[in-house]
């Protein structure tokens, strides 16, 4: 399938989220990720927000619709600012599960509502790890003695519950999954521009060797999106 200038149905059907087969004990996982034309990650003001646009902020939204849980590296979350997640159209939002083995919950999260102007915000999750300090009034996912492992992670969102876990990054947090192969699909927006080396890369910190086949994409004012399955998770 490949869609030009879709509408809002066509465009919800190719990211519809496949049924998990029945002996899953982990959830199905999602990816998604900006890029440049010459694959870079952040911009020029060290952030994907100088590489994104209108036409990526319609996929990404629509992303956090057909999820029941948004997991983000501390990292994200520091420098993008973000908070809980606002409820979609159907008025139910999913929850942020911020990843961190400082166990250093962002400002952004602890200081986002619950409600905001009447629009319910889904909950916020900190996972770490046991010898992480705790000194903050947030709910925990340990996630293991000395360090997150990430297994355990996606165990523990199971058995609370979640099915569909969308990662909105940062590359770390993405590098540790898909090396793990815990990562599903990915959901990856071309954006129309060059950066250099004003950007970051995907991936800096290990080899990987990951076979993905292609299961659908769509082009949008010149912004091009694909979805790959990958074939090697967990
Ligand atoms: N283009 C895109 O779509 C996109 C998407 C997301 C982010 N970004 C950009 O990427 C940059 C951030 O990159 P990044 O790699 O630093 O992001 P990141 O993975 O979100 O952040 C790294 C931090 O998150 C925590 N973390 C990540 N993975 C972990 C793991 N497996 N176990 C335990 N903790 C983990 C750690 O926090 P602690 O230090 O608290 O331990 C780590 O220092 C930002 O500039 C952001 O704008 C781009």
């Amino acid at each position: 399938m490949f869609l030009t200038e879709p509408g809002d149905d066509a465009l919800r059907s190719l990211y519809v989220v496949p049924t998990s087969p029945g002996n899953r004990t982990r959830p199905f996982v999602r990816a998604n990720f900006i890029m440049t034309v010459d694959g870079r990650v952040t911009g020029r003001n060290g952030r994907s927000s100088s590489i994104n646009n209108p036409a990526d902020k319609r996929v990404f939204d629509l992303l956090r619709t057909v999820c029941d849980t948004v997991l983000v590296g501390a990292g994200t979350i520091r420098q993008e600012g973000y908070g809980r997640i606002e409820a979609g159209p159907d008025g139910t939002a999913p929850d942020l599960v911020v990843v961190s083995n400082s166990g250093d919950m962002p400002d952004t999260v602890l200081s986002s509502p619950t409600h905001d102007g009447g629009v319910p915000r889904g909950q916020a999750f900190l996972a770490t790890h046991a010898g992480a300090p705790q000194e903050q009034h947030v709910e925990r996912l340990i996630c293991g003695e000395e360090s997150v492992d990430a297994s355990t992670l996606m165990h523990l969102l199971y058995e609370r519950g979640y099915r569909s876990v969308l990662c909105e990054g940062g590359p770390h947090l993405v590098t540790t999954l898909l090396q793990a192969g815990l990562v599903d699909q990915l959901a990856m927006t071309t954006s129309p521009m060059l950066v250099g080396t004003a950007g970051e890369v995907l991936m800096t910190t290990a080899p990987l060797e990951t076979d993905l086949t292609w299961v659908g994409g769509a082009t949008i004012d010149g912004t091009v999106f694909a979805l790959w399955d990958v074939s090697s998770s967990a």
